[in-house]
């Protein structure tokens, strides 16, 4: 499944180049006042920085853009996901703060190299790794924020048992799991910010009291056609076969439990 996949990247991906963002800076650093040439292997530490952050760019854009449904969530609905901490975080704060230290160490490549003078041009790689740097530390979702994601991630695949139990198509995972839970207990990662919370599909007494017809209408035109939470994002872009196994899937897993 391509979100988990691309999660997984971007999530091992920030090891590598937080890691050589301080290299960077700390090699340009302690060599800032020196006279010696701009060294070949200086060039390419700064290379590597500069194209691991571009990478690094490009998984998060995938994300945003296509593949998570945090994204989702947050651009159906900016208004009300404003209010909760975790769609601000990953909707707007954490893109924010990335692209400008995406766009400052990329600026600081460009620029650097046109520089002659050895120490002028450490200078520079200096401040345009540094700060990037210190933007990243700040805007990475470290397990002591609210918005807080394991910092090794279990591969791909290593959670999706659970919903092998339950008739759910692999859509099931990547859409709806973040918030709903892998097993549809209400659970997933988002759901303690989420108010009202989503509730538990297993719950029997819930199921009986909802038609396949409102389940599809509220899955596909989102919370507020069954009078629900706008943050219930919508899917109008899912076939009529792939609505209907996210119905069977919804209503499957009271069977499961
Ligand atoms: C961003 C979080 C989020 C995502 C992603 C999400 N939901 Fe929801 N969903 C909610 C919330 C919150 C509610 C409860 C709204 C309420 O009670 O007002 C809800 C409600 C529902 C309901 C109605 C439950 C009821 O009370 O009758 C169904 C069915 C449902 N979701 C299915 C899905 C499916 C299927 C997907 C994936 C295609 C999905 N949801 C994706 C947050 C989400």
């Amino acid at each position: 499944m391509l979100y988990a996949l691309v999660l997984f990247l971007h999530s091992y991906q920030r090891w590598l180049v937080l890691g050589l963002a301080f290299a960077v800076a700390v090699r340009a650093l302690a060599r800032l006042r020196s006279p010696a040439p701009w060294s070949l292997s200086e060039d390419r530490l700064h290379a590597a920085f500069v194209w691991g952050m571009r990478i690094q760019f490009i998984l998060g854009l995938l994300l945003y853009v296509l593949l998570s449904p945090i994204s989702d969530a947050f651009l159906e609905n900016v208004r009300g996901a404003l209010k909760v901490t975790e769609l601000r975080f990953f909707g707007l704060e954490h893109v924010v703060m990335m692209v400008l230290a995406v766009a400052i160490a990329d600026s600081g490549r460009a620029r650097s190299k046109r520089i002659q003078e050895p120490p002028l041009r450490r200078r520079r790689v200096c401040l345009t790794s540094g700060v990037p740097l210190l933007l990243m530390l700040a805007a990475v979702p470290w397990p002591f924020m609210p918005a807080k994601r394991p910092l090794f991630r279990s591969p791909p695949g290593a959670r999706e048992v659970i919903t092998e139990v339950a008739a759910c198509p692999p859509s099931y995972q990547s859409r709806c799991a973040a918030c709903h839970g892998g097993d549809g207990r209400g659970d997933g990662m988002l759901a303690g910010s989420l108010k009202p919370a989503p509730r538990n599909f297993g719950d029997s007494a819930w199921l009986g009291s909802r038609t396949p017809a409102e389940l599809r209408r509220v899955i596909r035109e989102g919370g507020p056609a069954l009078g629900l939470s706008p943050l219930m994002p919508p899917n109008a872009d899912l076939n009529d076969g792939e609505l209907d196994a996210l119905v069977t899937c919804v209503s499957s897993f009271g069977k499961a439990q």
